[in-house]
Order: structure tokens, then sequence, then C-alpha cells
């Protein structure tokens, strides 16, 4: 194959692209080509002024005014109305607040408290581990007898009865893409009576996604990969308004009271979502997620999607073609994909070591998973045709094969 042809195939593809402009609106170091997105998305350009602002005018000038004249209180709900229509929510549905592992703990066992006489969550084998460590902490935790049960993706829906009080599950999965039928899944579920929680981490900013048209229950997700909040960013939740009122949150900090500052002595909750509410709102770290927010608010999410499957059909014939040692981990159907692309190899750690160091930063997931976001407002299709050039390379030079690329760092 003629690569330098190939190459400009890719680049009229960029040519073309109606989100290419979106680009500018981050940093993104020139030598870099960055597939990591779904892990953490890149420096918007505005934060360091938005930053700024608010450390030195809001904070330093302002002092404790700025709780009132600059909205801090409001910003878990303010940014929540926000955020609300990427994920098919309405007004005072959605909070911006504590991190998504909090978030899921709190829906869980206020979710819990909906479903008297059901006891178990039912949740994927191999879910992200901490929506399964908070669940796993929530049966010790919980004074009510909840138990979690994981069943595998084939058998899942089966699995769901008349003991089932929640399904909690990752609509994008964190290691394949594999995309559950968010509307599907929850209407079968609430068929034998059981609520549904989605883990929405990968899928916010990255597709379309549509809670209340599907009738779900609860929602979380992070702040800090497709909505470009920066590392720690906090998350969201999302419950859906006929919920309201009924839930108790049993993490009930005086930010989800009705009245915080009348300083009762008794814990009295608010009326909507507020309530689930826990402490004082992270001030900064939400004012950059809001910036993060503001670039994917301003995309067609339905343009956004269909790049996002042509990256991704991109990447996967060009493995094909140029690197046929790896084994495809995501569906190889685009619409049953999230916005990455995962492949099998024994060596996928130090692969992806010898890739970074060629400034291709995707990563690696265990056992054997190398893994490729690819976001759509800031990925070129020029960067999926050189980043598997790239792999070629390292495979074919056996760039990996050495010790420095075997040891493993804190974070994969
Ligand atoms: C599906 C999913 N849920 C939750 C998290 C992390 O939650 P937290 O921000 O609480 O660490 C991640 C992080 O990668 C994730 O992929």
């Amino acid at each position: 194959m003629n690569h330098s042809l190939d190459r400009q195939h890719f680049r009229c593809l960029d040519k073309e692209d109606p989100l290419a402009g979106f680009r500018e609106r981050f940093c993104m170091p020139d030598e870099v080509i960055y597939l990591d997105g779904n892990s953490l998305g890149p420096l918007p350009r505005s934060a360091p002024g938005r930053a700024a602002e608010l450390i030195e005018k809001e904070w330093g000038e302002g002092l404790i005014r700025s709780w009132n004249t600059h909205g801090w209180v409001n910003l878990p709900t303010r940014l929540g109305d926000k955020l609300a229509p990427l994920i098919g929510a309405d007004n005072g549905e959605v909070l911006v607040c504590d991190s998504t592992s909090v978030n899921l703990f709190k829906l869980a066992a206020a979710a819990l408290g909906l479903a008297p006489g059901r006891q178990t969550i039912i949740s994927e084998q191999g879910n992200f581990p901490t929506d399964l460590y908070m669940l796993e902490g929530l049966e010790s935790f919980s004074a009510s007898p909840a138990r979690l049960r994981t069943e595998s993706r084939e058998n899942l829906l089966q699995a769901i009865d008349g003991d089932t009080a929640l399904v909690v599950l990752t609509h994008v999965h964190y290691k394949t893409g594999a995309l559950w039928d968010l509307a599907e899944v929850t209407r079968r579920a609430h068929g034998r009576g059981a609520l549904v929680l989605w883990d929405l981490s990968h899928s916010t900013g990255a597709l379309p996604v549509d809670l209340n048209q599907a009738g779900a229950d609860f929602a979380v997700g992070c702040g800090y990969k497709y909505l470009n909040g920066g590392p720690g960013a906090p998350a969201y939740l999302f419950v859906a308004r006929r919920h309201h009122g009924q839930l108790d949150n049993p993490l009930s900090g005086w930010f989800g009271h009705a009245e915080p500052f009348r300083f009762e002595e008794r814990y009295r909750p608010a009326t909507g979502v507020g309530r689930m509410q826990c402490g004082t709102p992270p001030v900064i770290a939400a004012a950059l997620l809001e910036t993060g927010m503001d670039v994917v608010l301003s995309a067609d999410m339905r343009q956004l999607r269909r790049k996002s499957m042509a990256l991704g059909q991109h990447f996967i014939d060009l493995v094909a073609a140029h690197c046929p040692e790896f084994r495809l981990a995501s569906p190889p159907r685009p619409e049953l994909r999230g916005s990455q692309v995962s492949f099998h190899h024994e060596q996928g750690y130090a692969i992806v070591q010898a890739l970074i160091e060629r400034g291709v930063i995707g990563d690696f997931r265990e056992p054997d998973i190398l893994r490729f976001g690819l976001a759509p407002l800031y990925t070129r299709y020029i960067d999926v045709h050189d980043a598997v050039m790239a792999l070629a390379e390292v495979m074919v030079s056996r760039a990996w094969d050495q010790p420095r690329f075997q040891r493993r760092a804190a974070v994969t």
C-alpha cells in the first residue's frame, strides 16, 4: 500500500470535517497524538484565564462575598442544568458534585430505599472497579441488607428478577468500549420492577444520550473525560424528577439540607435533586469544568457521533491492514461502540509505553488491553493514520522489547 497517498486521503477527510475548528479550542502539544481523552480530556484554551479570574478576582478580591455575588453556592445546580441537555435530562434533574464513586454510592443507597422488599443490586462482571467496590461497600455499610450480584454481559438481562432492586451498568464499557442499549435495558429492568443506575463516564460528551426518553431513573459520570474538566474535576449525577422527594441521601451533609444557612439541629432535605448534595462544592474545580463543558455544548452531538464512528472504523481498518497481530477487543460494528477502540496483545503494556515515547498517547488496561480514545472534538483523521503507522513501526522494529517499557508506573 502506498502510505503517502493514504495519508493524503486522511488529510482530505480533515479538510472536509465540520468539527475541525474545535481542535483550536484546546491546548494540544504539537508533537503529541492524544488518544486518551477518554481518561483525561485536554486543557481548554479558556481554562487558564477563567482560573486566573476566579482566583484573583472572585476569591482574591471578593473573598467570602463571592459565595453570593459570584453564585458559587449555586454552582452544583447551575452547572447541572447546563449539562442536562447533553444527557437528555431536564432542568432541575442534574447536579455537578462530588466524585463519580461518591455519587454512585449515594444514588445506589437511596435507590434501595425506593424498592422495599427487594435486596439485590445487579451489575456486570468486569464493570469499572470503583462501581463494584462502592456497591460492595454499600453491602457491608447499609442498614438494609443489600446484596451485590455480578453477571456476565450475556446473562445480565435474564438475571433481573423480583428480588432485583437496582441494576447498575456502565453505558460504554471502559475496556472494550461496548455500548449497552440504554433504552432497552431500562425498559427490561422496569418490566421486572427494578430501577436502573447508569454510569455515563465514557458516554457524556462523546455520544448522544437521552435519559428521559429512555425513562431512566439515575445516572452518574465523570467530569474529567470527554467533558474536559481537568484532573479530579467534579462529577455529575442525574435523578429523574419522579423520584425527587422520595430519595434519602445516605450522606446527608449540610449542602443537601433545605436551608443550610439556618443551621438547624436536625437534617431536613431539600425538595429537589439538590438533596443529593453533601458538602461544600469545589468551586475552582467546578469553574474549570465549566470551560470544558462549554466547548462540548457548542458542538452538534450527531455530528460528533458520526465522526467518532468514522474515526473508530478507520483505526480498526488500518490496524487490520498494518498490524494484524492485534485482536480487536471492541465490538466491530460502530453503532455498538462508544468513542474508543481497544485491542488485545500480550505485550500491551510495553507496546503502549513505546508508543507514548513516540508521542502517541493511549493507555493500557489489564490484562492485555491497549485502549485508544477517539474524542471527535480534537482527534483528527490524520492522527488515526499516524498513530497506527507508529504502532506498526513499534511492532516491526520490536521497539517495545526493552526492559524500561516493562516497568509499571502507578497509573497505566
Ligand atoms: C466507568 C467509570 N466510572 C467511574 C470512574 C472513576 O470514578 P472517580 O472519578 O470517582 O474516581 C471511571 C474512571 O475511569 C470510570 O471509567
